[in-house]
Formats: C-alpha cells, structure tokens, sequence
C-alpha cells in the first residue's frame, strides 16, 4: 500500500488506516465479537492498512485489549493510536484532562496494548476544568519519557468541535485557536477531524491549517458512519445502541434525503471498472485531499477491511473529482 508521512515526527503510515471503534463502541453491540474483530485487524495488517485506531474509552478499555492482542504477536508491523482525555462512567462520558490522570491513563493503556511505546497519543477532548496547555505538557512529558512517539488532537463531532470552542457558522475556528496554543508547549503531529462527502467542512480552513504546518490529518468517519457506503437502507432501523439510533442524519426520511449522495458514488464507481464500490470511492475522494490526509474507517469485518484497504489502489481523475465536488450538500443537522 501506498506510504503517507504523518507530522513533524516523520512517521510513516499506510495511506488508508484502520478505525478500530465499531469493533467495542458505538454501533450495535449484537454485531461486535472479538473473534471476528481480531481477524480483521489481522486482515488490514496484511493489506498494508496498519495505523490502528484506537482509545481508553472504546468500551471502554476493551478495545484497547483487543488491539493488545494483535500487538503482542506484530507490534513492529502496526502504526498505534491511542486516545486518553475521557472517562466513562455511569452511562455519562466525561473529560479529564488533569496531569496525573494523564499520566496513569497512559500507563494503563500501554499494559493494555502489550506494548511499551503508543506512536500517536491524542487528547480525545479537552477537559473545561483544566488549561488545554497543562495536559499538553503532561502528554509532552511522556514523549520525554519514551512512552510515547508523537502526539494529536482530536476535534471530532459536533460535540467535541463545541468543546474546542467551534460553532456551526464558524467550523473549526475554536479548534485552530486551541491547537495554536498546544503548539506552542509541544509540535501537534496530528489533528483527527470529520471528513468525508457529506462532511467536507474540514476542507476550508482545517486541512489548509495542517497542510502548512506540516501536521498530518487523520480523516475520522471517513464513510459518513456507514452511509456512503450505500449498504444501508432507509428505515431499515438501527438497534437502541447504535448511534445511528439517534443521529437527525439517520432518520429514514434524512437517509432517503441524502440518496442522491450514494447515487453519484455509485456512478463515479461504475466507470472505475466492476468490483469498484461506492466506499472505495468515499475513500479515495479523501486521499485526494492532500498527502498529509490518511483516512480512517472503522469496520469489524475482515471483507471491508480489505475492501477499504483497497481504496489506496483507487486514482480518481479530475472530472471524477468535480463530479463528487457538485453533489447536493448533506441534509440533516450535523449533531
Ligand atoms: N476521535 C474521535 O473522537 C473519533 C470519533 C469517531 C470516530 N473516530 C475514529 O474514526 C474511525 C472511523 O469512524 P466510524 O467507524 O465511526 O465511521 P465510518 O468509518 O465512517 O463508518 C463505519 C461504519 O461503516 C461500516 N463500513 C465500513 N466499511 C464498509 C464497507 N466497505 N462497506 C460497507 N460498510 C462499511 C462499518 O460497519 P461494521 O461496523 O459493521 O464493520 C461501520 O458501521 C473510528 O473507528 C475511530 O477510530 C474517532
């Protein structure tokens, strides 16, 4: 697979990455066994697709012993990142960005991921309670220590893009402020942000922002949660715990709203040969934003992990490009 270089650290990733969260956290909890799972980070292994992400709180902790697995037996093939900032408990999630929490987060998940080093550690959230500049120095000083390669930010989500102090009229603006002030304590290495076709408002000013600075972008749900995929059906229903349940783009009426998204990834597929699928395309569409851009979907199948990794094969022309560029907007808020 095709190599990207991530960040002031250097650090050499296959171009599409793998999202581990589907695999413990967030979707339907029926679909998720650790079986399953395990062969697929193994698939993506294979396929070059080797920067596994994933964090504490996807569980949470399970995932990082899942992934620990995996580690223990081909810690010299994989890319890990890993997130600490936020707790669950008691159904609630909640940040906490306080030095010594820092320091004990880190120390758990590397017993967790059987290893002795995370080559990206990032701030899933920052903590209101606490100065983003105290966690910063706390996550520098375990570079320091050794414990970890390279850090980033995540500004993931309506909610946390709030939390970064962003608003819808404004996207990322609250995000590029704060990641100003991280810099000045410690390089960020990477920024993870939504992106994909029916969320491209990092493209404006947050990919630019990294771009030059020499930051790599790490695009989170490249495949709008499954939607661009084209493999789910309006009203089809999602069980209670899957996000989608209560997400205003996955109501059966946004979903048939939103067809003519999938309808111009299919076409764009189509004329790239039998076999090429609308996901692929998503994907692709993502590699062309920039060679500091690595996608990250998630899945907890082996067949769509090869799949996706096969997206890095996938060189979309100009007119393709224009094509996905000139589809309707995305109907539905996006929290
Ligand atoms: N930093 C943060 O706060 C944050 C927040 C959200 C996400 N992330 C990261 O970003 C990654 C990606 O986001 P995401 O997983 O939520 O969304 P996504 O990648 O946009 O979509 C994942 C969904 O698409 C399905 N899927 C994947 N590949 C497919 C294919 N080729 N064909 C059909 N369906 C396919 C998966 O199904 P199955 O699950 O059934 O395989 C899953 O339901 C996460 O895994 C996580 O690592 C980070």
């Amino acid at each position: 697979m095709e190599r990207r270089t991530i960040g002031a650290a250097a650090l050499e990733v296959g171009a599409i990455g793998l999202g581990c969260m589907p695999m413990s956290w967030a979707y339907s909890s029926s679909s998720q066994r650790g079986d399953r799972s395990l062969r697929t980070v193994h698939t993506a292994l294979d396929a070059g697709a080797n920067l596994l992400d994933t964090a504490d709180m996807y569980g949470p902790f399970t995932n990082e012993l899942l992934i620990g697995r995996v580690l223990k037996e081909r810690r010299a093939e994989a890319f890990l990142s890993t997130k600490v900032g936020l707790l669950v408990g008691d159904g609630h999630v909640v940040a906490n960005g306080r030095p010594g929490y820092v320091r004990r987060a880190c120390d758990a998940s590397l017993r967790r991921l059987q290893t002795d080093v995370i080559d990206l550690y990032q701030l899933h959230r920052p903590d209101p309670e606490v100065p983003v500049e105290e966690t910063w120095g706390a996550m520098a000083e375990l570079v320091a220590a050794g414990k970890v390669r390279a850090l980033g930010v995540c500004a993931m989500g309506a909610r946390a893009r709030r939390r970064w102090g962003d608003v819808r009229r404004d996207p990322y603006e609250g995000t590029i402020r704060q990641l100003e002030r991280v810099q000045q304590v410690f390089p960020v290495s990477a920024v993870q942000a939504e992106l994909s076709v029916w969320s491209p408002e990092a493209l404006d000013r947050l990919l630019p922002w990294c771009a030059s600075r020499g930051v790599g972008f790490l695009a989170g749900m490249p495949l709008g949660n499954g939607f661009l995929t084209g493999t789910l059906t309006p009203g089809g229903g999602f069980e209670p715990d899957d996000l989608r349940a209560r997400h205003p783009r996955f109501t059966a009426e946004m979903m048939a709203a939103n067809q003519p998204l999938v309808a111009g990834l299919r076409r764009v597929a189509a004329r790239h040969g039998d076999g090429v699928t609308p996901a692929q395309v998503a994907l692709a569409w993502i590699l062309a934003a920039g060679r500091h851009v690595v996608p990250v979907p998630g899945t907890k199948r082996e067949r769509w992990a090869r799949e996706n990794a096969g997206a890095a094969e996938l060189t979309l022309t100009e007119a393709d490009l224009r094509e996905i560029r000139a589809l309707p907007g995305a109907r539905g808020s996006w929290d």
